[in-house]
């Protein structure tokens, strides 16, 4: 069983129980872990259901205004007048110090937890933990791969691209918080033909100074320079023995069988762009951790992986071509071409080359691929041939192999059309921020380096337009919705993030003091009203104010409880927008609690406690939008 460690103490202090640690749980990181442990020991207790069928089946409740964890008496396969044992259940249930209430519904169970308990133990978790709250050891000695971004060289970044490099950028972030070792794998699309069409293309139209002060653009100009060639040639009708198609196939074929030159203008495009693709990946604090690429794959593995298929009966031959039907497993996937008829490799089969040329590496226990969902069909047929050849990792019962698929991004507009320049995007969301920020004069007079914060204000808005909806959807791009400071926004959380800095520099008080405050709800609240103090209407309207009080403050720490299992969640679904949800909970409840309980103009000790709460706010708000990738600003 997981050990309880740190957390013992703090129950001990608490005259808690430490119930035992269900498979699977985390209550060392997750205090509603431990809740959901406390309750489970008891329901299993009161049913005589197995413990282990009793933790899966709480759940998390809908809305706050719903208890913090319910169970439905059917999931746990008891039979007979369930409401009447619902009723049964709440009244013998022990509360022990960590619930306040069990409510029956019908056939569901209502948990609540205890303020207090919850609080104390929250607070304490976040303070201990900082930056690694809502980290959990579930992956320990375990490898993921996450191949993500991959741009092709000779060809535009595009939409896609900036999406999976969002999109694998916390993926990666999500998995090394979950103790896994992570390796960050950009398989760059630095092989093909393009090749040859963007040398012909440099032969004509490039300059080598060009190419050094800005690689990217630069090639970006050749390779529309010379694909416009190649539209006029087809429509003048031009032998294809003369055209710049056959002279690019000869470019690849001479780089394929090793020619130096080639090799030299190959090599020299590949590194001064993967120089220029480190920078803009560090501005969104993204590192990877290898340069891969089309171009990596071995040619002993390709080859090798062919003589597999043929062994295993898979492959047909078609006037030189090498086909495998993939039909008769799943007639979506049809046939596929895995060699050429002139013996140059192709995309899908540079595909199962690398995958067979990683786990030799690496050894990766799971493999998760961040491509747009236009390549759905791609990734499932060199999936289905890596089943096919007998690779255990590659069965899909094994789940080791993954695709995280992406919908597009619509109406995203540049100079150059639909092409993206990550650092376009990103410069001219600073600027526009910049201006923003500029129309509150006051306060942008007291911002220091305003361009660094409008800079990362701006990174903020991008990514989390790209990551508030379900990943599978397409989005507009929209300047004027993701750059607003209200909504759901990248801004509006940078925003929270700075009021809640702001809380803390205002108070004056020392960190040190604060993080060991007593968190006493008491103390946070104030005084309950008493009726003798007022005259009767006030009374009702203290009592309504306090009451009121207390309830934001009980969610907002409902909320912060909620951190590790969001995470949790997020690496189930692979969705970023699991995280992202949550922060603008956490946000909305901060917001909401922070209106009815101010610190500035308290006593020191009511200050102390609250200044303590929104500290934990603070950090958890920190950790979420790090985890995303973004850096969160401490003045705006
Ligand atoms: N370079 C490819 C493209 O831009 C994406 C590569 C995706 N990864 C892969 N293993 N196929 O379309």
């Amino acid at each position: 069983s997981t050990s309880v460690g740190q957390v013992t103490a703090s129950l001990q202090k608490l005259n808690l129980e430490v119930p035992p640690a269900v498979e699977g749980s985390y209550p060392d990181g997750n205090i509603v872990d431990l809740g959901r442990n406390y309750i489970t020991k008891h329901l299993a207790e009161l049913t005589g259901v197995d413990a282990k069928i009793v933790f899966p089946a709480l759940e998390w409740s809908t809305t706050l205004d719903k208890g913090d964890l319910l169970v439905a008496l059917p999931r746990l396969r008891l039979k007979g007048d369930l409401n009447a044992l619902a009723e049964k259940i709440a009244s013998d249930f022990p509360l022990g110090g960590y619930l306040s209430k069990v409510v029956p519904q019908g056939k569901f169970l209502q948990f609540w937890f205890d303020d207090q308990m919850l609080l104390s133990l929250v607070t304490k978790e976040i303070l201990d933990k900082g930056a690694q709250y809502g980290s959990a050891p579930i992956g320990v000695g375990k490898k993921i791969i996450v191949e993500f971004s991959s741009p092709n060289i000779a060809k535009p970044f595009h939409a896609g691209h900036l999406r999976s490099t969002i999109i694998g950028g916390f993926l990666s972030n999500l998995y090394e918080k979950l103790g896994w070792d992570v390796v960050r794998l950009n398989y760059l699309g630095d092989w093909g033909k393009q090749f040859g069409v963007l040398a012909v293309g440099f032969a004509k139209y490039g300059s080598e100074e060009k190419l050094a002060d800005d690689p990217i653009d630069h090639l970006f100009q050749v390779y529309v320079a010379i694909n416009n060639d190649i539209k006029a040639e087809k429509e003048a009708g031009v032998a294809e023995a003369d055209s710049i198609d056959e002279q690019a196939r000869a470019f690849f074929k001479k780089l394929s069988d090793g020619d130096q030159d080639a090799y030299k203008l190959w090599a020299k495009f590949r590194d001064l762009s993967i120089e220029r693709y480190i920078d803009t990946y560090a501005r969104l604090n993204i590192k990877f951790d290898s340069y891969s690429g089309e171009s990596q794959v071995p040619q002993e593995l390709m080859e090798g992986a062919t003589k597999t298929l043929r062994e295993k009966g898979l492959i047909t031959e078609d006037r030189g071509a090498l086909l495998v039907d993939l039909a008769p497993f799943d007639k979506k996937l049809g046939k596929v071409l895995v060699q050429k008829t002139d013996g140059t490799s192709l995309y899908l089969t540079r595909d199962i080359g690398a995958a067979t040329d990683r786990k030799a590496k690496y050894n990766f226990d799971k493999m998760i691929y961040v491509i747009a969902s236009q390549q759905d069909l791609h990734v499932k047929q060199f999936f289905k041939i890596l089943d096919l050849m007998g690779y255990e990792w590659a069965n899909p019962k094994k789940e080791q192999l993954l695709h995280v698929n992406f919908g597009m991004v619509l109406g995203m507009s540049t100079r150059a059309g639909t092409v993206v320049f990550l650092n376009d995007i990103l410069n001219t969301t600073k600027e526009k921020m910049l201006e923003i920020m500029k129309r509150n004069e006051d306060k942008y007079a007291q911002v220091e380096d305003a361009e660094n914060v409008a800079d990362l204000i701006g990174i903020a808005a991008v990514m989390i337009q790209d990551m508030s909806a379900k990943r599978v959807y397409n989005y507009e791009f929209s300047w004027d919705r993701m750059l607003s400071f209200e909504g759901d926004t990248g801004p509006y959380l940078q925003y929270a993030h700075s009021r809640l800095k702001s809380i803390e520099r205002l108070a004056g008080i020392p960190e040190e003091e604060y993080l060991n405050a007593k968190m006493d709800l008491a103390v946070i609240l104030g005084n309950e009203p008493k009726e003798s103090d007022f005259p009767a209407e006030e009374y009702a309207k203290e009592l309504e104010a306090y009451e009121y009080r207390k309830q934001k403050v009980s969610y907002l720490v409902k909320v912060l409880s909620q951190y590790p299992d969001s995470l949790r969640f997020a690496s189930k679904n692979s969705e970023p927008s699991t995280v992202v949800t949550y922060l603008f909970k956490l946000a909305h409840q901060f917001s909401s609690t922070y209106k009815v309980l101010r610190v500035v103009g308290e006593e020191h000790d009511v200050m102390l406690a609250r200044l303590t709460l929104f500290a934990c706010v603070r950090q958890t708000l920190s950790n979420g939008l790090l985890l995303l990738g973004i850096t969160p600003v401490d003045r705006m």
